[in-house]
């Protein structure tokens, strides 16, 4: 029998991560930021080539058997500049082919003998587990999203200006929305938060609620 799967999906800074976290904490299930495998893609892509602007395709391919554990602990993946290259790299459907069977292994078998998996990323309840359980999508006013995001760089020591901030969160916004292959959508059986009003507490009561009724 299939392990329970909760998808928590949604914009940037919208406090997906926070979200399935806490859920994951709660439940005792694995959890997994599916954001930061397209972030050590970028990470390792950038450092086999010069930049992020002309991506090539194959390399950044090349990298996804590279990427460990370690790796995923490296602050350095939420630097602006790891950010932007991850949303671009994103958008490759090669990348992507490559990163759904590691994302549907975990969800399917979670580490540890979980009983359960809570995934956050952008098409878990679309394209990696279309039969979780449990579908949110948040998303918050981009004002909002923007604020929050340089207040977590400003603390990482990053050298963080808004409206560069607010510029980037925009870009990828658009990105996400609008490339060919899972692109960021709301699934049709998602609960949908916009949390543009809630502090972490109460998204995780009010989610908690909906998987309760
Ligand atoms: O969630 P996070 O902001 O860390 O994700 C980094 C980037 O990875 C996003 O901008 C998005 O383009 C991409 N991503 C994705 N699909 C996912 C998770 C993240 O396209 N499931």
């Amino acid at each position: 029998m299939n392990k329970p799967v909760i998808a928590v999906d949604g914009t940037a800074g919208s406090g997906k991560g926070t979200l399935a976290r806490r859920l994951a904490d709660h439940f005792d299930y694995a959890y997994l930021d599916t954001g930061l495998l397209y972030r050590a893609v970028g990470y390792l892509t950038l450092e086999l080539t010069k930049g992020c602007k002309d991506i090539n395709e194959d390399i950044a391919c090349s990298t996804v058997s590279s990427i460990t554990p370690e790796i995923l602990k490296n602050p350095l993946l939420r630097s602006e500049n790891i950010t932007k290259c991850a949303s671009k790299i994103a958008s490759l459907p090669a990348v992507r082919q490559k990163l759904i069977e590691r994302q549907q292994t975990f969800a399917q078998n979670p580490p540890e003998g979980s009983a359960g998996a809570v995934l956050d990323g952008r098409d878990i309840g679309t394209v990696i587990c279309p039969k979780a359980q449990f579908k949110f999508f948040l998303n918050a006013q981009i004002e909002v999203r923007a604020a929050r995001r340089l207040k977590e760089l400003l603390e990482a020591g990053e050298n963080a200006i808004h409206s560069r901030v607010l510029k980037d969160i925009r870009e990828r916004d658009a990105r996400d929305s609008s490339r060919n292959i899972a692109p960021l959508v709301i699934a049709d059986d998602a609960i949908t938060l916009d949390t543009s009003n809630m502090d972490s507490n109460a998204v995780f009561f009010k989610a908690l609620e909906f998987i309760n009724r």
